[in-house]
């Protein structure tokens, strides 16, 4: 089973999909950390983000086994992260590491801006996080003075909604959701209101096709 999450900039589908995939059993990645890889990559070498070929060479070298580095998570790589993603052959470089992952045995929860729409159009559920913007920015200034950066709420709400714009109308992959896939309004949900959404989800697509 393959379920895809996507979303906008902190509207807690990565939240969810750790929680999907330790209760379903299934791996999950993060895709959004790829990209933030990339990025990561330029900014230390000093490199100008639209740098296309040094950004397809970063995304060739890409190391999973760094994906867990904390200095991907901030705001700064955030922002950097939707810049280098806007370019077509980043996004097909990082295509086939996307699906293999997802086609891994046992199954598998994907979470991004376009999982449903172009990594994994056939995934058996789709779900599309949304959640108000300031609720989303409010809840990322919260998360950014609990690693102990500075951060300024009404900046960061500035820097989601020029997110948001960029990741909505670029020419590839722009995120939206798919024409299969389930809204999930997280603006007044707690983490396990939230859970306990997605779950229910899931259930009614597996209700729906048979299988418990
Ligand atoms: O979900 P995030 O904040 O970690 O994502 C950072 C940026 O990466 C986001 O603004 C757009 C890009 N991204 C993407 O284009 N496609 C994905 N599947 C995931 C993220």
């Amino acid at each position: 089973m393959i379920i895809a999450i996507d979303g906008p900039a902190a509207s807690g589908k990565g939240t969810l999909g750790k929680r999907l995939a330790r209760h379903y059993g299934y791996r999950h990645l993060d895709t959004g950390v790829i990209y933030r890889a990339v990025a990561k990559s330029l900014m230390d070498a000093g490199a100008d983000l639209n740098d296309e070929m040094l950004a397809v060479s970063a995304a060739l070298e890409l190391d999973p086994e760094k994906f867990g580095n904390p200095a991907l998570k901030t705001q700064a790589v955030g922002a950097a992260a939707s810049v280098v993603s806007a370019i077509p052959q980043v996004r097909q470089v990082l295509l086939s590491f996307q699906r293999r992952f997802a086609e891994d045995p046992p199954g598998a929860v994907l979470d991004g801006r376009d999982i449903g729409t172009v990594i994994c159009p056939n995934a058996d559920v789709k779900i599309f996080v949304v959640a108000d913007a300031r609720v989303r920015a409010r809840r990322r200034t919260l998360e950014a003075k609990a690693r102990g950066e500075e951060a300024d709420e009404a900046a960061v709400l500035e820097d989601i909604l020029r997110r948001d714009e960029r990741d909505q109308n670029r020419a590839i992959a722009p995120l939206k959701p798919a024409a299969d896939a389930f809204l999930l309004d997280n603006s007044n949900l707690d983490i396990e209101g939230g859970v306990r959404a997605a779950i229910a989800i899931v259930e009614a697509v597996r209700a729906s096709r048979g299988s418990s």
